[in-house]
């Protein structure tokens, strides 16, 4: 595919269409647009364009459409799968102008938003309503919806209820040829046709732009205990969390964490963490609901079940604050690896009783190939995020030997019947790992589906799929 260059005609018609002030090709803003959260990664844009609404964006696409320019979608920049890197250059379409609440239906529990809402703005909103919008991001202080709809977004709270997908009711996308539609309605059941919200959901803006998210909310749950659980061994660790669910405890969190990753959210958040020298692994674990004696209650049951499988010690945090620490110490653990090394993270993701072979299979793969690992993620889910920090190694290893320890982590993910992508999308640095877990049928499908919905694949091109 050729794509033509952005010439001044093309600036005239934008200026014309969105105002001056939201047409922006000075050096800074390009830098800015440039990156996002990948690796170390930089692809210029020609342009960045800020539209308010979706018949701005509607003839924005036409307008590309017609002169083969390629657009890429941009929410907040919070991705970990280069998504938003414009790689043909091109424009960066930023959606932060639409960034409306347009309503929270109390009868319906639902609530209807613009893509570029920050995902706890929703959340307080939606909770001085006595309702609940579960989906939480490690970024959720800064990552837009429609974000988090566009790469099926998950987070810790995923465990007990579900992801972003989960909570997608309908969608109004404008397509790359500039139509504005629904993709489905605004109800809890949905058996009419093909199902356009959840191919919407997980396409990193390749199929359309997403304008309007009709979102599920449910009762929130007012009560929790945080418990933060130490090992001495990481495959321990590992082992109980699929043991404890059968065991009959049903956590709103599990959480895995290495020793190494809470030093490095340690260090960058100042938060004082004392992790005694036996200790190798934690689970971060959750029990929430509505009535405090049955969360006791539960929280006891974990306990004995826990110290049955051998962990070292519990420390229980129940005020707000005890919470937050813990929370913070999680939470920074992408930015703090980030702060201090350039690193590729993935999104490994197995059934759940798979995780003790996973992360064997991580760790033996890593040292072969002498790489520095940082392991933690979503254990209840079976997702585990595995930081490859690059060190002193050169860029000639990074490039090359780096990426078949990849792919050997990713042979492995599927011979545990897992996949290679849980909750961070393939977008950019995960594509040409997609014929791993895929064989050709399947990515011969989905290169038809972007060109039924893009003729010339001018959204967001060279994402997801392999060349
Ligand atoms: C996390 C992000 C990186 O779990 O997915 O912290
Ligand atoms: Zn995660």
């Amino acid at each position: 595919m050729t794509y033509h260059k952005i010439q001044t005609p093309d600036i005239d018609f934008f200026v014309q269409l969105l105002g001056q002030d939201h047409v922006l090709y000075d050096a800074e803003t390009l830098a800015v647009f440039s990156k996002d959260h990948t690796e170390d990664l930089i692809y210029s844009p020609e342009i960045v364009l800020f539209p308010a609404n979706n018949t701005e964006i509607s003839s924005i696409l036409i307008h590309c459409n017609e002169h083969h320019i390629p657009v890429t979608p941009r929410g907040a920049g919070t991705g970990l799968s280069g998504a938003a890197l414009p790689i043909y250059g091109g424009i960066v379409l930023s959606t932060k102008r639409l960034n409306q609440i347009i309503s929270i239906d109390e009868d319906n529990f639902q609530a209807i938003v613009e893509p570029a809402v920050i995902n706890e703005t929703l959340q307080q909103a939606v909770i001085e309503k006595g309702l609940f919008y579960p989906p939480d991001p490690a970024s959720k202080g800064s990552c837009f919806i429609g974000g988090n709809v566009a790469h099926a977004s998950g987070g810790p709270r995923a465990l007990k209820y579900g992801t972003t997908r989960d909570y997608i009711l309908n969608l109004e996308v404008v397509l790359p040829t500039g139509e504005i539609i629904w993709t489905g309605a605004n109800t809890l059941k949905y058996s009419t046709g093909y199902n356009l919200t959840h191919l919407m959901i997980g396409s990193e803006g390749t199929l359309g732009i997403v304008t309007k998210i009709v979102l599920k909310l449910i009762p929130y749950p007012t009560k929790n205990t945080l418990l933060l659980v130490s090992f001495n061994s990481p495959e321990t660790a590992c082992a109980a969390v699929s043991k404890l669910f059968i065991a009959g405890c049903n956590p709103s969190v599990c959480e895995f964490v290495e020793p190494d990753a809470f030093k490095l959210s340690s260090a960058l958040t100042g938060l004082a963490l004392h992790i005694p020298a036996e200790v190798e692994a934690f689970l971060l674990i959750e029990i929430d609901g509505n009535d405090s004696e049955q969360i006791a209650k539960e929280v006891d049951t974990l306990c004995t079940v826990l110290y049955e499988l051998h962990c070292i010690d519990i420390l229980l945090a129940d005020t707000a604050d005890q919470k937050e620490y813990f929370w913070k110490l999680r939470r920074t653990i992408g930015e703090a690896t980030k702060k201090n090394n350039v690193y590729k993270e993935e999104d490994t993701v197995v059934p759940r009783a798979a995780l003790p072979n996973l992360y064997r299979g991580v760790k033996e793969i890593a040292a072969r190939y002498q790489l520095r690992t940082i392991c933690y993620g979503h254990a209840g889910d079976g997702n585990l995020h595995v930081n490859i920090l690059k060190d002193n190694l050169s860029d000639e290893y990074w490039n090359n030997e780096v990426k078949d320890a990849i792919r050997e982590i990713f042979f492995l993910c599927k011979k545990l019947n897992g996949t290679i992508s849980g909750e961070h999308g393939i977008g950019l640095v995960q594509k040409e790992y997609m014929s791993i877990v895929m064989p050709q049928i399947q990515l011969e499908l989905m290169r038809k589906i972007k060109l039924v919905f893009d003729p010339n694949s001018i959204l967001n091109p060279g994402k997801i799929i392999p060349n």
